[in-house]
C-alpha cells in the first residue's frame, strides 16, 4: 500500500453521527493547515503533483473521488467514498484526483502552511527525484 488508510471511530446515536479529528490521536501529525475541494465539474483531473515535504490527510466527506497514487515504480487507485475514513499521504508520492461525483466535497488537512515552493508538478522532475533517492537508499543498503 502507497498510503495508510485511517478509519475513524465514529459517535453514532439516533440523531446521526459525529467525528471529531484531533492532532496526534486519529490525525498523525500536527494540524496547521485545512483546506477543502468541491463543486468539481464532470471529468476533471485534480493534483499532479508531489510534495517534497508535506504530509496530508484526505477525507471525503460528501460523495466520492479516487486518487490515483504513484511511487515512480507502483500504482494504485484508490476511491474514497466515506467520511469515516481517512489517507494518509506521505511526502514525496505522486497523486492525481478524478472520478469526482458531483457532490464530491474532499477535506484536505496538511502538517504545513501552503508553499509552492514545496511541489513538484513535473512527472518527469519527480520521477528523476524519487528514483535517485531510492537507488541512493538502494546502495547504502547493499
Ligand atoms: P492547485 O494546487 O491547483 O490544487 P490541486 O492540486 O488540488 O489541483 O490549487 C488551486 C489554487 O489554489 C492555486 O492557485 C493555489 C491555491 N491554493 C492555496 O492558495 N492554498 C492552498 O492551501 C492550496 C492547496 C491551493
Amino acid at each position: 500500500m502507497l498510503a495508510k488508510l485511517i478509519k475513524f471511530e465514529s459517535n453514532r446515536d439516533e440523531r446521526g453521527a459525529l467525528i471529531a479529528l484531533e492532532d496526534q490521536y486519529n490525525v498523525p501529525f500536527e494540524i496547521k493547515r485545512v483546506y477543502y475541494i468541491f463543486d468539481t465539474k464532470e471529468k476533471v483531473r485534480r493534483g499532479g503533483h508531489a510534495h517534497k515535504d508535506l504530509k496530508q490527510l484526505a477525507i471525503c466527506l460528501k460523495g466520492s473521488c479516487k486518487f490515483l497514487l504513484t511511487d515512480g515504480r507502483i500504482e494504485e487507485n484508490i476511491e474514497l467514498n466515506s467520511p469515516e475514513e481517512g489517507l494518509l499521504l506521505e511526502h514525496c508520492l505522486w497523486r492525481e484526483m478524478y472520478n469526482f461525483s458531483t457532490d464530491c466535497i474532499l477535506l484536505l488537512l496538511a502538517d504545513k502552511y501552503y508553499d509552492e515552493d514545496d511541489y513538484i508538478r513535473d512527472y518527469s522532475d519527480y520521477l528523476k527525484m524519487i528514483l535517485d533517492v531510492k537507488d541512493d537508499e538502494l546502495s547504502k543498503e547493499i
